[in-house]
């Protein structure tokens, strides 16, 4: 497939903080229309600096691509604006399920679709359409956000991304802390949307297991450099990626722990 084809081409990064820390130093990713990547890696292996490379949030934390460039639906990403991608369907939900808590639910939704310009019907219907893939919130529309439950936090920050009607929707660490139950609730909505509508989905998770059971495709990331890449059902069977990523994935090998590489870097 040509780099043309790709929704987005993450080509060989280097990303580095307050002009001394190299976060990242050679990753690469490619996701095509209507698929879903999984970025997998342990604690500090790079991933939530990867998404937000993507979506030229780095800035603001003093961190500057240095080296290869990013192309979301052809443009550079590296050149753009936030706001700019956001408005051309690049829209991403953070770590940490940031929700305005003393917002209702439903004002949080609102939220979402600002800047697009929408009409009063126009955003009554995206949340009917919100309502639709998570149901719990049209029950908990008029509640403060800051009082509804972990799970439905995160389902508010992700129908929030939903109302800006993303093409490409990037997602950091939906799962930390939420009950199996609930992750796999919030996933289901996540790939029948993806199913039905083609939205691509970029994903970062530490937890290995949820993270290949929901993508097409996956990266590993080790010390800010990608070490593998591949379809999620070839890797779910490889036993090397289990030993070091699923599971929990916090326990380093003896290899690990003596920072030699998992694969060796293509
Ligand atoms: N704002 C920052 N300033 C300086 N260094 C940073 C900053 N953010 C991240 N880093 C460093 O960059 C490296 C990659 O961090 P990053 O947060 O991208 O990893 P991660 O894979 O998302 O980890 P986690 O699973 O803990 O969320 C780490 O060494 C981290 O300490
Ligand atoms: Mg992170």
């Amino acid at each position: 497939m040509s780099v043309s084809q790709d929704l987005l081409t993450v080509d060989d990064i280097s990303v580095t903080y307050s002009q001394a820390i190299v976060a990242l130093h050679g990753v690469s990713l490619r996701l095509a229309p209507g698929k879903i990547l999984a970025v997998l890696g342990a604690n500090g292996a790079g991933k939530t600096t990867t998404l937000k490379a993507v979506a030229n949030l780095i800035g603001a934390e003093r961190g500057r691509v240095t080296a290869g460039r990013i192309i979301f639906d052809g443009r550079d990403v590296v050149a753009s604006q936030p706001s700019e991608l956001v408005r051309n369907g690049l829209v991403s939900v953070l770590e940490g399920r940031h929700v305005f808590k003393t917002l209702t639910v439903e004002e949080n939704l609102i939220t979402g679709s600002i800047g697009r310009g929408s009409t009063r019907a126009e955003t009554a219907s995206d949340l009917e359409r919100i309502y639709g893939i998570f149901p719990k919130l049209k029950a908990k529309k008029s509640e403060l956000a800051g009082l509804t439950s972990g799970g439905e936090q995160q389902m508010v920050a992700i129908g929030r991304a939903l109302m800006a009607r993303p093409r490409l929707l990037v997602l950091d660490e939906p799962s930390v802390g939420l009950a199996p139950l609930v992750v796999h609730e919030i996933f289901a909505s996540l790939k029948h949307l993806n199913q039905t509508t083609g939205l691509s989905i970029l994903l970062a998770e530490q937890n290995a297991s949820i993270g290949l059971k929901f993508a097409d495709e996956a990266a590993v990331l080790e010390n800010g450099r990608s070490v593998l890449t591949g379809l999620a059902a070839d890797l779910r069977k490889r036993t090397d990626i289990k030993a070091f990523y699923l599971g929990g994935g916090l326990e380093k090998s003896s290899d690990q722990a003596a920072g030699r590489p998992l694969v060796a870097a293509q």
